[in-house]
């Protein structure tokens, strides 16, 4: 089977490149499944109905989730009763979302999964032992992909090596920065530190460049806004075997050119 898997999705401006690449990369790679990132879908802070709907009717299966996923409050409704949002795993209980998803098209299948990192991160539990404790709990195995959200590049590299031979891949996301890394690790997972960000990479990780230069600058918060200009697509392409071991990983980083309407 072929995964297509997006890094986080930064605003309208990572969604309608998204949208406008779609059919082409279908075209391209047919891809059995599509996932995105989507904690950043709503101008950066979270998801909503309206913005994950048009990525749901083009065709992505299921969003993961991260830190940001919940930052709307008008949508932790919906975030707890829409199935195909995968929440991070290592997040409580009562924090909405669902943990794990299975995606099924004719005869295959494929767990979904999300953990967030430690370092440097809002607290959360320890992802490698609640991963552990999930796979111990599984009745009968299935090719699992996790979407490790995570800002520390060895907190990623060490989850490779851990989860190598027990998940059929390991998708960095987080950093906004995609990484030249991606790899098939001995026991079969595919593995990539950082997938990178679909949206405006003019920007600083999707805000208006001058905003955040002037904060790094002198230190004053301010309002952040979303970019829109620099448009790029970063993914990755993932064939996974009969068996649930990944055999190619491919990274995606094009370029889009979108009018202003289209904006
Ligand atoms: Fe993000
Ligand atoms: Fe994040």
């Amino acid at each position: 089977m072929r995964i297509l898997f997006f890094g986080d999705v930064y605003g309208k401006a990572g969604r309608q490149a998204l949208l406008s690449t779609l059919p082409g990369l279908k075209e391209q790679f047919r891809p059995d499944f599509i996932i995105a990132n989507g904690e950043n879908l709503a101008d950066g802070k979270g998801v909503t109905e309206k913005t994950l709907h048009p990525l749901l009717n083009h065709g992505v299966d299921a969003i993961t989730g991260g830190n940001h996923l919940w930052d709307r409050a008008e949508s932790l409704d919906y975030i707890a009763h829409k199935a195909l949002i995968v929440k991070p795993m290592n997040y409580p209980i009562q924090t909405p979302g669902n943990p794990f998803l299975i995606l099924a098209k004719a005869d295959i299948e494929l767990g979904i999964i999300c953990l967030c990192g430690q370092i440097y991160m809002p607290p959360c539990d320890n992802a490698f032992g609640v991963l552990e404790r999930f796979l111990n709990s599984l009745d009968a195995p299935i090719p699992i992909i996790l979407d490790f959200h995570a800002e520390s590049t060895s907190e990623k590299r060490a989850m490779g090596w851990f989860a190598d031979g027990k998940l059929a891949a390991v998708l960095g996301t987080h950093t906004h920065i995609q990484t030249a890394d991606e790899e098939i690790l001995p026991s079969g997972t595919a593995y990539i530190t950082d997938v990178g960000m679909t949206g405006s990479h003019d920007s600083v990780i999707g805000v208006r460049k001058q905003i955040i230069v002037d904060k790094m600058l002198s230190a004053i918060p301010n309002r952040y806004e979303s970019s829109d200009l620099g448009l790029q697509v970063n993914a990755v392409v993932v064939d996974i075997d009969i068996f649930g071991k990944a055999t190619k990983i491919s990274r995606i980083k094009q370029n889009v050119e979108l009018t202003q309407e289209e904006l």
